[in-house]
Order: C-alpha cells, then structure tokens, then sequence
C-alpha cells in the first residue's frame, strides 16, 4: 500500500521540485532525481494512468473511441496524455482538471503538425525536393513555435519512414527512397522541431514515427506487414532512427505493421532490447493509434490483457486511444505477470520528459492567449519562409524553352479546379492551417503579373474528373493547367493500385494542346510519384507542385515567371508505370542487370525497365556541367579523408542553383550492395557563366554497411565515386576509383 501524503507534505514536495527543476533547467541538468521523486508519491493506478493517451473527443485521426468519460478520469490522474486538443481554451480546460487530481502532474499534449500549424508549408515530400536542410529546419521550427503558442508540448512528426512504393499514400509525409538523405532529413527536422532545449517555450517535443519499417507496406498497402530481411531492415529501414536519437529526438512512435513475424507495437527485440538498450534511447515510445489493441487483429493476443502485457513489456511506453493499458495493466501487475520495473521505467521515461519541458513548473505556460493567435502565428514573416519553401520545392521535369514565361504574354489561362482551390494547397496532415491563408493558384498569378489578363477555365470538374466544355483557346498566349490529386487522395490509408493521373485529365493537357496550339504548361500535383506519360508529349513544360500550402499560388507564379529558377530534385523515383513499384534507384545489383539488348536480362517484355524520372532529378532554366570527379589519392587508410573535387559550370543563360550529387558503389563486398548510393550532395548558386569547384570529404565509415551478421563494417577493397545531378547521370559521368587498405 502506497503511504499518501497529506496536503502540506504535498506543497512542501512541490515547492522543493519547482526550486530543484527550476535550478536544473538552468544548468541543464538531468531530470531523473526529480521524476524519480514524484514516482515514488504515485499509486499503481497513478502510474498506469502516465501511461494512457486519449483523444479529444472533437477530433479524432483514427477510428473513433468512446472516451466519454475522459474529463474524469484526467481528475482521477489515468490520464497522462491527450492529443488532438486543438483549441487553447480546450486545453486549458483539461489541464484544470488535471490540477484537480491527487498529485497534479501535468498532461502532456501532443498533435500531428507534420508541415506546419496553421502556417502550411508544402508536405514533408516537397520540402524534401529542395535538398535544403537549413530550410527544413527553419520550417519545423515555425511550427513548433506555432503549435507551442496553441498550447501543444509535442509534434507526431518527422515520419522517417524510408519509402518506395507511390501507391502507399503516406510517402508524401517523408523523405522519400534514400536511407542516408532520409537521415539528414530526420535531423534536421527533429532540430527544427526541438531547437537545443526542451524547456524552450516555442518549441515542442518531436517523435520519430513509425517504428519501425512502416514504409515496406507490401504492394503499397497501408498497414501491411513488413517480411523483409534483417539485412534490409538494417541498412535501409532503422538508420534515419538512429540519425533522430544523434539529433535528440525525445519520442518514438511504434508502427502499426508487423516486422517479420511479430507487430511493430509488441516487438521487444526492436523496441526494448535495439532501441533502448543498445542504442540507449532515454525518451519515451507511444503505440500508433490503437496499436496495442489491434494486437488482437494480428492475433498474436487473444484479448486486450494480453495485448497489453505484449505492448509494455515490448517497451511500448504509451498506450495512444486503445486503453489496454488502463484497463488491463492493474490487474497484470497484481497477478506478477508484468514487472512493476518495467511500468516505473515507462513512467519515469514520460515523467522525466513533463519535467523537461517545465510543465511541473507551469501546467499552463504553452498556452497563450487564442485571441492573438491568427496575427502572432500566421505572420508575414512565417509566409515569406513558406512561400521559400514553394519556391524551393517545385521540381521541374520538362522544358521546352516554354519557361519561364517570355514578358511578351498578355493573355493566360489558368486550367483546372486545382488553380482556385484553397483545401487542396494545404494538403493532408494540414494541422491547424484554414482554407482562408491560402493563395490560390489564380490569386498569386493575378498578383504576379498585373499587367496580364488571366482567365480561369474549370476544365473538369472536381468531384467526377469529367471534362467541362472549353471555351476558345487560340487567343491565349499560353496555357498553364494543374492536374494530379486532391489533398485527399494521398495520405494515410490512401493507397492506390494505379498511381496514374487520371485519364481525363490527360486528356484534357492534349486538347488544351490540340485546341490552341499555343505552349501548355502542365503543373502536377499530388503527394506520391505520378504517372502522366499519356500527357508528357502534349505539355511544353511540367512542374511537380506538391501541395505547397498556404503560398502555393506565389511559390508557383514565382517560378513560372523566373522570379525564381528551380532548383528541385525528385527525393523518389518517379515510374512510368504503376506496375514497376516499388521502384528506386539504389536497388541492389543482380547477376544479370538489363541490358536492351539481351532478352535474358531484368527487364519487363511490356515496359521499359527504367523510371520517367530518377531520384535526384530535376531540371533550372539553365544548365550546368559538372566535371569529372578528381580523388586527392588513390588508395586510402581507414583512417584517413577521402577527399573528391570536381568543378561545376553555369553554362546556360540564368544564374541558377544546383544540387551536386555525391554516390559511392562498393565494388566488391561481402554481401550484395546497391548499384550506387547517395553518400553526399551540395548545392552550389553560380551566376551564368560562373564556376566553382567543391570539395567532398568522406571517412571509411561513410562507406561502410551492416554485413551477414548485422554488424556495421566497412570493408577494405576498391570504391567508385560519381558525381552528377541526378542518379541517373551521375553513373554517365567518368567515375573516380580509389582503394581502401586493408
Ligand atoms: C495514426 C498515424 O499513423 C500516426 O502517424 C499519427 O501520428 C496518429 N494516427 C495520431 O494522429
């Protein structure tokens, strides 16, 4: 029996935990002593309640759950988390009532605000484009600046998920297909998102999600099981992870599929033994929604008490909307069939985390003032970085000298009900961001080009994709048309079987081309890889727009116009049919590679083997070479640099940006290697006719691998290195060989 406190027992120990915590967030001191205090006061009830998370009952992001009684029971403290409260008044409310409880520990509130609160900055996949790791930083942290000034303590974002599949909905909220740019990624958004310190009032606590290896969804289907090999889960799936815990990252989030026989939320081996004791992970780990019930449905737990005594003991700290754990975890402690370590290290774990952030100190110090928010938050400032983010995102797949627009054109028309939408700008996962802060496609074109006449054709309609009728087209001097998704078409559980854009659409880019004969420009949107080849030949110029969010009209006229050139690049492949996925460049080689002149070669008879689009790609309004890579030496120790330069030129007529790509092939190895892998880019702004030399550095453990055992090993022996600006290239270019020593 736990011994209560009395009520000036109560005060004194607080009074002395807000000096101690106080004092260390100063020093920036461990806060383990004091959560180590507060664990000691708690109930097993209490203690289990740490470790359940409901939603507020007005949002919910998955299937929806009866917590009618949640207010009382965030009084009797079983409740240490709520998410989805997406008011300031809400959550203020639910932290007075859990001020009403026994030991006032303060809840943790928690959302998804994946690309920005009610700033929306283009989804995580576009932003991916633009290889700029300082921008993603920088947008991450407009966010969390956002959701903390809502009274929100923690993001469910960066997904890191590595992904190769388009007809899985949820690639547009990551990196995309390259595990070392994915964990760059994941760096730098967990920065953004955490800044240096927790206690920091504009920032919130990030989660990497989903672990782990969500992104195999076999075939594209959400929530399928991963059966991949233990090699694969290691080299491609886990290291952005590992790159999230190097950057601090505070939570994890367990995924909902099964890995290789056992589900994400109940797997110890990856949750308890990898994640927290090898690589010594110190935060906490929530189940995706109902995860640790829907054990059931993988039937690995007859009920919901043993799909909680599976989750916990696995390492699942927090249970997110199945209340397994409040419902079942009592009794398996009473019965020793869990271990009371094993609930005080979730709680601690959680505990520790509120201390971190100062909610002992301040239950309410996250929560401003609604009334100020539209101004403070969606300011000029946050929208200028957005609408950089536009700018930076927009990949440009083709140009017959079409773009960027000539000052001659008077007379535009703007095709599509994309081109007036405001939902669709924002995107799925689009937090707190309201259809109001969006500049339509029209709007930043109207603004942009004052002296144009810019008319709006519907083109088809939105709901059954039919062609409307069109007007006259010859008038016009050019034709720009958005087709590709709605914001709900990608997302989570919107996988598709044909990731073609859809045929009327297509359609309509060749009559619009048939019917004016004048240059069309075709802007695709969506968040996945989209096959429009029935409309490539038709289109002048092609620009993937993403979702860009609330400055996806200026980012888009910015570009059009030349205001800004492009500088994108592709982060996934793009197929050319929806049967080559998962498709990606760093595949492994095989004993027979394609060749098209060999029948008995890895190929398709109905298709051609290669992609539309490779990873890396994406075209400016000028063109530059980059020169044949030059290595400081031939042969290398392992502990010396490998130091590779090459020179790059801006050969056409704008000053422009390019992202020099770096890919390493391990010739020989001890197990089968990819045909070649990013290992470095870097961007490089030249004026026309300017050049540049740029330097890369690797070490030998750039170039190493996990080996039969999973061991992590770089292996001595001969390594190419290419440069070029897209995957494709790269391997066109005269490669630089050296060799490491033994
Ligand atoms: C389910 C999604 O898989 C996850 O990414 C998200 O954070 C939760 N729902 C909460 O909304």
């Amino acid at each position: 029996m736990q011994r209560i406190p009395n009520k000036y027992q109560l005060l004194v120990f607080i009074f002395l935990i807000n000096i101690l915590s106080s004092q260390a967030q100063m020093l920036h001191k461990d806060y383990s002593s004091q959560a180590d205090s507060v664990l000691q006061l708690m109930t097993l009830e209490e203690k289990i309640g740490q470790l359940n998370q409901y939603s507020n009952d007005r949002k919910n992001t998955g299937p929806v759950i009866n917590n009618k009684n949640h207010l009382e029971e965030i009084r009797k403290g079983k409740v240490g988390s709520m998410l989805n409260v997406t008011s300031v008044s809400r959550a203020k409310q639910y932290q007075e009532e859990a001020m009403k409880s026994r030991l006032r520990i303060p809840l943790l509130f928690g959302m998804d605000v994946v690309h920005g609160m009610k700033t929306i900055f283009p989804i995580p996949m576009g932003e991916a484009a633009s290889f700029d790791l300082e921008l993603m930083r920088k947008t991450a942290e407009i966010a969390a600046a956002e959701a903390s000034a809502h009274g929100l303590h923690w993001t469910f974002a960066p997904m890191i998920d590595i992904a190769r599949d388009a007809r899985w909905g949820r690639v547009m909220e990551g990196a995309g297909e390259d595990t070392w740019y994915g964990s760059e990624v994941a760096k730098a958004r967990v920065k953004g998102f955490q800044g240096n310190n927790y206690n920091d009032r504009r920032t919130v606590l990030a989660c990497a999600k989903h672990f782990a290896a969500y992104g195999v969804a076999i075939a594209g289907k959400d929530y399928t099981g991963a059966d991949i090999s233990e090699n694969t889960l290691h080299q491609v799936y886990l290291p952005p992870f590992r790159a999230a815990i190097e950057a601090d990252v505070a939570t994890f989030m367990s995924a909902f599929n099964d890995v290789n026989g056992i589900p994400a939320t109940a797997h110890k081996p990856l949750m308890r033994d990898l994640l927290k004791e090898t690589w010594k992970f110190n935060g906490f780990v929530v189940s995706d929604w109902g995860s640790v019930g829907e054990l059931q449905n993988h039937r690995v737990a007859a009920n919901a008490e043993e799909a909680a005594l599976l989750a916990v003991t696995a390492g699942c700290d927090m249970d997110m909307c199945s209340a397994s754990y409040i419902g079942n975890l009592e009794k398996l402690v009473k019965e020793g069939k869990v271990d009371i370590a094993i609930i005080d290290d979730a709680v601690k774990r959680i505990l520790t985390k509120k201390f971190e952030l100062g909610l002992f100190d301040d239950p309410f110090g996250y929560n401003y003032r609604e009334a100020e928010l539209d101004d403070e938050l969606i300011n000029k400032a946050h929208r200028k970085i957005a609408r950089e983010a536009g700018n930076k995102s927009i990949v440009l797949l083709k140009n017959n000298a079409a773009l960027p627009l000539p000052g001659t054109v008077r007379n535009i028309a703007l095709v599509g009900p994309l081109c007036t939408s405001r939902w669709d700008m924002i995107g799925n996962w689009g937090a707190m961001g309201k259809p109001e802060y969006v500049t339509t496609i029209l709007d930043g074109f109207k603004t942009a080009l004052p002296n144009c006449k810019i008319t709006h054709i519907e083109g088809y309609d939105p709901r059954t994709n039919e062609i409307k009728e069109l007007p006259e087209l010859s008038g016009f001097d050019v034709i720009i048309v958005a087709v590709g998704e709605k914001a709900s078409e990608s997302g989570e559980a919107k996988s598709k079987v044909d990731i073609n854009i859809n045929s009327n659409h297509q359609q309509l880019v060749k009559r619009l081309k048939e019917e004016s004969n004048k240059p069309v420009i075709a802007l695709v949107m969506g968040g996945r890889p989209l096959v429009f080849s029935a409309m490539e030949p038709y289109a002048d110029a092609i620009l993937v727009t993403w979702w860009l969010g609330v400055e996806a009209g200026n980012s888009i006229a910015d570009v059009i116009t030349g205001k800004y050139n492009p500088s994108a690049k592709l982060p996934m492949t793009y197929p050319r049919h929806s049967g080559q996925c998962p498709i990606y460049y760093n595949h492994k080689s095989t004993g027979r590679p394609w060749s098209k002149d060999n029948q008995y070669t890895s190929r398709y008879i109905d298709e051609d083997i290669r992609p539309a689009y490779p990873f890396g790609y994406g075209l400016s309004y000028t063109t530059f070479h980059i020169s044949a890579p030059v290595l400081s030496k031939e042969q290398y120790g392992f502990n010396e640099k490998i130091i590779l330069k090459t020179t790059v030129k801006n050969t056409g007529n704008y000053k422009g940006k390019e992202t020099v790509q770096l890919y390493l092939q391990d010739v020989v190895s001890s197990v089968t290697r990819p045909v070649i892998e990013l290992c470095g880019f870097q961007q490089v702004e030249l004026e026309k006719g300017e050049e540049r030399e740029i330097e890369f550095v690797l070490t030998s453990k750039d170039l190493g691998f996990f080996n039969i055992y999973n061991e992590f090993v770089t292996e001595p022996g001969e390594f190419k290195l290419f440069v070029g600006n897209s995957s494709e290239n790269a391997t066109m270019l005269k490669s630089a060989s050296f060799y490491l020593a033994k």
